[in-house]
């Protein structure tokens, strides 16, 4: 019997691709690309200038193991257990929300505003795999940061991401219930993702959310609100006075989160859009003493 003809960078990618958009899955071209990359070990940037290069059999029994897994709606990032999100790249598992990068519009928001040298602190509630405040302490030098999150598997993910990013040593990863851990600590910046999808929706949504993200990390109640309810009130008492935060809401739920704020007193209460037009994070700030 002949032995089979050897596989080569360009004709694993193409098979790949194949396989992927036969499977209809939504993006076939990238996801090959990311699973050869990591069965193989090698970059994109060997694939396209040295496409002939041959793949090991065993390389070419862990890619076709890849993309079984893909075939079965896993998401990439689980399937590396990494991902890229602003300029860090995180360990990722079935434990944490995979960071969107509709967060980004968050981190974009408390980069603008605080130039680099400046010492602040900032608390991150709802950490999850620390994607948020890891992304921002890793460009503000000076800052300091609190995590915190209910999930003892979440915290262990963002405890290691910030050990590889040598960002340990400022931030500090507690597990609690929102800030109910939190006796007078106060901070100048507040950022949370919550859980905002509507229960009854979570059944409707692309097996790669509903079947492998955590439902503690999706599900916001009836009407997608119950986090932000609990948390306005929260956000606002260990915000120092003039002190800003930014949450990350569902496309439609701009008008509701804002009166929740508005409520309960915060001033300069504004949405800001991401980068596909939809409303994104209601940032406001605490009023200032003497106002
Ligand atoms: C939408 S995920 C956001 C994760 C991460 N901040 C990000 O943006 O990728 C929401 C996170 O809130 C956590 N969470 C849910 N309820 C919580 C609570 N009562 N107290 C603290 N964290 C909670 C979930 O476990 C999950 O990690």
């Amino acid at each position: 019997m002949s032995e089979a003809a050897p596989q080569t960078l360009v004709k694993a990618w193409t098979s790949a691709r194949r396989r992927l958009e036969e499977a209809r899955i939504e993006s076939p071209v990238i996801d090959a690309r990311l699973l050869l990359e990591a069965a193989a070990g090698v970059s994109r940037t060997d694939i396209v200038t040295d496409p002939y290069r041959e793949i090991a059999p065993d390389q070419a029994a862990t890619l076709d193991d890849y993309l079984a897994r893909r075939i079965a709606r896993e998401p990439v990032s689980h399937i590396l257990g990494r991902k890229g999100f602003w300029k860090i790249l995180l360990n990722v598992n079935r434990d944490v929300l995979t960071p969107r990068p509709d967060s980004e519009v968050i981190v974009d928001l408390v980069l603008k505003s605080i130039p680099e040298g400046r010492t602040f602190d900032i608390l991150d509630l709802g950490v999850g795999s620390g994607a948020i405040i890891l992304a921002i302490l890793a460009e503000r030098p000076a800052a300091r940061g609190v995590g915190i999150e209910l999930s003892p598997e979440a915290l262990a993910v963002a405890r290691e991401n910030a050990a590889n990013l040598g960002l340990d040593g400022r931030i500090a990863l507690l597990r609690g219930d929102w800030t109910s851990g939190l006796a007078d600590e106060s901070f100048d910046v507040v950022v949370a993702n919550p859980p905002y999808i509507r229960s009854a929706e979570i059944e409707t949504l692309e097996p790669e959310v509903k079947d492998y993200e955590p439902r503690l990390a999706l599900d916001g109640g009836a009407d997608g609100l119950d986090a932000y309810r609990v948390l306005v009130d929260q956000i606002l008492r260990v915000l120092r006075p003039g002190g800003v935060f930014h949450v990350e809401i569902g496309h439609d739920q701009s008008a509701d989160v804002e009166a929740l704020f508005k409520a309960a007193g915060a001033l300069m209460v504004e949405t800001t859009r991401d980068l596909a037009d939809k409303d994104r994070v209601v940032s406001g700030v605490k009023k200032a003493l003497g106002n």
